[in-house]
């Protein structure tokens, strides 16, 4: 007997085929309770590395595991109904072969149920690309400012600054995308690059920091919500919630040293309770 849940996931070939049409709308998460929150509204989850920072206090992403992206991958699939789930795969897990990125993203799939991921790099990774679409594998690309690389770029700085930066940037657009990519994040580029890129390939750009002449806008969840102790400079800030949540915490602090924890007279109807 086969079983089919009553609401269908977004697939990849799906946000594929929003090149051209509705803005594709991405967020990341990486527990169950964010997740199910970000899928009323989003499209896309992205459960992103950005977790060593935000999460675990790492100053870059290179420190996180395959481990630690499946154990959140698994939460946020726990948590969500219907947005396509993507794992990023960390630094270290795909680069050194196309066999090595094979074996990293089935665990990820396998173990996860997520239905695609993503992974950094153009020209470089188009091999890699290509082996794992062709496998069965459907992944996201990221390019222009690309994190994992941060011991080599030195900064997060934004990429293509000067127009004669531009070239490499595009070709390792329309590598990725010739490979089979199904859809591309771009970091930290100028808006004419990103306008040029995403009219010069024909599956959907997702931009960070890359201007609203992308195909789809990706944010961090704790970077929008002001909860990130530092966030990129292009992030608009939709909620402030890091004082919010602070008063509650100093109101809960208070009580208790003052002995006024409420007693269940006061949260529940007794009533109802015995
Ligand atoms: O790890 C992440 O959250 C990302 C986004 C910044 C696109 O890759």
């Amino acid at each position: 007997m086969s079983v089919q849940s009553a609401v269908r996931r977004k697939t990849a070939p799906e946000i594929r085929a929003r090149k051209n049409g509705e803005p594709i709308v991405m967020l990341t998460s990486y527990h169950a309770h964010t997740a199910a929150l970000v899928d009323r509204h989003c499209d896309v989850i992205l459960v992103g590395d950005s977790l060593g920072n935000v999460m675990h206090g790492f100053e870059t992403t290179v420190p996180v595991t395959l481990d630690m992206m499946i154990l959140q991958g698994r939460a946020v699939m726990r948590g969500s109904k219907q947005a396509l789930v993507v794992v990023d795969m960390p630094f270290g897990t795909y680069e050194a072969s196309k066999e090595q990125a094979f074996h990293s993203a089935v665990r990820i799939l396998k173990e996860t149920q997520c239905g695609a991921v993503k992974l950094e790099g153009g020209v470089r990774m188009a091999e890699t690309v290509a082996f794992l679409s062709e496998r069965g594998i459907p992944v996201m690309g990221h390019i222009g400012l690309t994190p994992q690389s941060i011991n080599t770029l030195g900064s997060f700085r934004a990429q293509g600054r000067e127009e004669a930066g531009w070239a490499p940037i595009e070709t390792d657009a329309k590598a990725i995308a010739q490979a089979g990519a199904f859809s591309i994040v771009i970091e930290a580029v100028a808006e004419p690059l990103a306008r040029k890129i995403t009219q010069s390939i024909d599956v959907p750009t997702i931009g960070i920091g890359a201007s609203a002449a992308c195909d789809g806008q990706v944010l961090v969840l704790e970077d929008m919500l002001g909860l990130s102790p530092r966030a990129p400079k292009f992030v608009r800030r939709y909620g402030n919630l890091g004082p919010l949540i602070e008063e509650a915490i100093q109101g809960y602090a208070r009580d208790v040293r003052g002995r006024a924890f409420p007693g269940p007279e006061h949260v529940y109807d007794m009533k109802k309770v015995t």
